[in-house]
């Protein structure tokens, strides 16, 4: 018997019953995963090894994310103090909530980009036009105790599994922001006290298999709303990184995390650190999985650029951008579709 696709809210129920891809994820011919397109050289993007962060490497270390913020605004990590059996226990169980019948997954679906526990498919059902081949769950997860009774409670470890990994996640970036700033000339405190309380918010992608691969993305050219993207990804291969007019594909090693810069770290430095477009390519055989952590500032939080990194401060206007609070600007980035031109962009101070 045909099962009816138009009545699934998911791709992955429609995954399941379809030989060929629905219209409604077909890209136009000039925006599709062109093959051709991908730099496939192996060149990939710089691995940081925070082992020695905090010996008498750490200036050198610090020289390594300069280069990787400024030159890819994405790079790996290993060694870098998530415990291996966390990160596989938040894989599987991240796996077993996506392969829970549709009625359990279901409960969890909505389309209002408010709700702060959500499952959804795309990216943003409500204005766009052409779908993509993902399905997610975002959960916010700072304080854990504001959030955690929202999150679902089957698989029956979700709960504890996906807190002890946020928690542990967050001393990583905390890390992170240190160093980070550091690079950037900044005390090292400075980035995480632009963050008000911070904020965390956590995606479970699930990319199903898809029969035609090339006619859809997981996830189109985009670049993150948030500050840094802290990416687990399982063994499969999809995310790609766009430099020099170029997509590289990340391809996945083991128990290291992927970072990226977001847009209010591009803003935060005025311009030194940019938001980087990269996009994830599904594929016909294997179910992927990858897991971001988008760690932001809080909502009250006033972001703009810190005055010791403007260009020239003789000049009337050396901020390339005003300043504003979180809030607005994640709500504007949800009012559009997830659109290759940067939502930061609406931030500029103008020049005339
Ligand atoms: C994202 C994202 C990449 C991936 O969720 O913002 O870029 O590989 N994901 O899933
Ligand atoms: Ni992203």
């Amino acid at each position: 018997m045909q099962t009816s696709t138009t009545s699934k809210l998911l791709v992955s129920d429609i995954a399941s019953s379809v030989d060929r891809v629905p219209s409604s994820y077909i890209r136009q011919i000039s925006d599709r995963p062109n093959i051709s397109d991908v730099d496939i050289s192996g060149d990939s993007i710089p691995l940081i090894d925070l082992q020695e962060l905090y010996g008498p490497s750490r200036a050198n270390i610090i020289h390594q994310f300069a280069h990787a913020c400024s030159s890819y605004s994405f790079f790996q990590i290993k060694n870098h103090g998530v415990p291996e059996k966390t990160i596989e226990r938040m894989m599987t169980v991240a796996r077993e909530f996506f392969h829970q019948p549709e009625s359990e997954r279901v409960k969890h679906y909505s389309a209002d980009t408010k709700k702060t526990t959500r499952l959804s498919t795309s990216f943003n059902v409500g204005s766009e036009k052409v779908s993509n081949w993902r399905d997610f769950l975002r959960l916010h997860c700072l304080p854990i105790e504001d959030f955690i009774n929202e999150w679902p409670s089957h698989p029956v470890s979700f709960r504890e599994i996906t807190a002890e990994y946020a928690t542990s996640v967050r001393a990583l970036v905390l890390i992170l922001l240190e160093a980070i700033s550091e690079s950037l000339g900044l005390e090292k405190d400075r980035v995480s006290n632009t963050l008000g309380k911070h904020g965390q918010h956590m995606a479970l992608n699930n990319y199903p298999p898809c029969p035609q691969p090339d006619l859809t993305f997981g996830l189109p050219g985009h670049k993150d709303p948030n500050l840094i993207t802290v990416l687990l990804q399982d063994e499969v291969s999809g995310l790609q990184v766009f430099k020099d007019g170029k997509w590289i594909a990340v391809h996945p090693i083991p128990n290291t995390f992927i970072v990226n810069m977001g847009d209010q770290m591009q803003v935060i430095s005025n311009d030194k650190y940019k938001s980087v477009l990269h996009r994830a390519v599904v594929n016909s055989d294997k179910e992927r999985i990858s897991i971001p952590t988008f760690y932001c500032p809080s909502f009250d939080a006033v972001v703009g650029p810190q005055h010791e990194l403007l260009i020239n401060e003789e000049e009337d206007s050396p901020a390339i951008y005003r300043s504003f609070t979180y809030a607005e600007y994640y709500e504007k980035f949800w009012d559009r579709a997830l659109a290759t031109e940067s939502c930061i962009d609406t931030f500029k101070i103008s020049k005339t």
